[in-house]
């Protein structure tokens, strides 16, 4: 739960994307947020406070003159103990009254009467002409130009018939936006790439040789330093996983593949971290048929011959350009000895070894990380938690190293 003890003002304004903000309560409740709904009059036209109050469990708030409230200040009492005022959607009409400083409703005012260490996100929602004019945009640059964080919209289908920008970003984008931004920002302005998953070396055109890496150590971690503030391209082998937002993932079959994927992302534009998380297969298959391979007896085997495929992390450690290289290791045995001689070997300034051998396809772990100085562990964590330390580990090092 990345959201525990964590205080949520969730603001509504009319739009109908109010029925994706039903979703998204249900969402930050189950990360371990409490959430406090405060609905416009034009909100409770697309969904009613009731159906906000049952989803949240906390009484809904509609009207600046609420009796509820002891002193009857309910736009200061629901924001002094706030983490966070979210407002999704935000209509067209909202984002001007935020770019003014109106407060002539209690959403309003709340949002002005909020301590200036209470962030505030948006999430803008309108038809796309909306979007477009120049009044929305000029309010837009102000609202980020007061510090307002705001996410989306995005581009695609509108309720309306039409077809642009103005899209409310899904439920899922927004919490991973909303969890972002209580991330620590160590890596604002750095370029990171990052391999993950198997890959898969061709036989015939349809068997090959793979292996059990599901990828969700890799897609953690490019999730975790996206979280950071980084830039983050992913090359990734076959998966069953979605894309992670905000990242940009470039997807792969063969080590080679991966190779090249990873060559030319570092010769567009450099990059300040690999890491090289990907199970790589150590060879492919020399012989792999174009056509598939026929059994013509019921005694006859294929006759396979391997070859060496590149070493990614080693080639990019060897670089004149070289960003900051982590790499990792999945032994059976030995970890602490074979981890250090890895490192070495690899020439790179830190390795993180997974403890146990059974982690492909789990949804936690324990790490080692294997430095000049020496080792230290990561106590066994679910994935996320563990990327996300692993990421602050990264910035420290980066922070404190000239050599990358
Ligand atoms: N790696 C890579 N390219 C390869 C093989 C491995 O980039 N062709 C990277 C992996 O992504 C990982 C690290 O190197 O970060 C360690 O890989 P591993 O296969 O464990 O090490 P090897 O050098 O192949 O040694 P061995 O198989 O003997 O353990």
């Amino acid at each position: 739960m990345r959201l525990s003890g964590k205080k949520i003002v969730l603001g509504l304004t009319g739009g109908v994307a109010c029925y994706k903000v039903a979703e998204l309560t249900r969402a930050l409740g189950k990360e371990g947020a409490s959430v406090q709904v405060v609905m416009t009059q034009a909100a409770t036209q697309f969904i009613t406070p009731v159906t906000m109050q049952a989803l949240s469990g906390n009484v809904v708030f509609t009207d600046q003159w609420d009796a509820r409230i002891h002193n009857n200040m309910p736009h200061i009492d629901l924001t002094r103990d706030a983490d966070a005022i979210v407002i999704a959607p935000c209509s067209t009409d909202f984002m001007f009254k935020l770019a003014h400083g109106a407060c002539n409703d209690l959403l309003s005012t709340l949002c002005i009467a909020r301590p200036a260490h209470v962030p505030l996100l948006i999430a803008p929602a309108m038809n796309v002409e909306m979007w477009q004019n120049p009044a929305t945009q000029r309010n837009l640059a102000q609202i980020k130009a007061d510090g307002i964080n705001v996410m989306g919209p995005a581009a695609g289908d509108q309720a309306c018939g039409e077809t642009g920008m103005g899209r409310m970003l899904e439920p899922d984008q927004l919490l991973t936006e909303i969890i972002a931004s209580f991330q620590k920002k160590t890596l604002v302005g750095k370029h990171v790439l990052i391999t993950a998953g198997p890959t898969f070396e061709p036989i015939d055109p349809v068997r090959g040789i793979t292996n059990l890496s599901s990828g969700k150590m890799g897609y953690a971690i490019a999730r975790a330093a996206w979280e950071a503030g980084a830039e983050v391209t992913l090359v990734s082998g076959p998966t069953a996983l979605p894309p992670p937002y905000g990242v940009k993932r470039i997807n792969v079959q063969t080590a080679q593949q991966m190779h090249d994927a990873v060559m030319a992302c570092l010769n567009i534009h450099m990059q300040d971290v690999f890491v090289a998380v990907a199970a790589v297969a150590d060879w492919k298959v020399a012989n792999a048929s174009d056509q598939k391979i026929k059994k013509t007896s019921e005694t006859d085997t294929p006759q396979l011959a391997f070859v060496q495929n590149p070493d990614i992390l080693a080639l990019v450690a060897a670089r004149p350009d070289a960003p900051y290289c982590v790499g990792f290791a999945a032994e059976s045995e030995q970890l602490l000895q074979y981890g250090a001689a890895k490192r070495i070997k690899k020439n790179i300034p830190l390795l993180v070894g997974n403890i146990g051998h059974h982690t492909f396809g789990q949804d936690d772990n324990e790490l080692i990380l294997f430095d000049a100085q020496g080792h230290k562990a990561i106590e066994r964590a679910d994935k996320q938690t563990l990327a996300s330390k692993l990421i602050d580990e990264i910035a420290i090092r980066l922070a404190n190293n000239t050599m990358r």
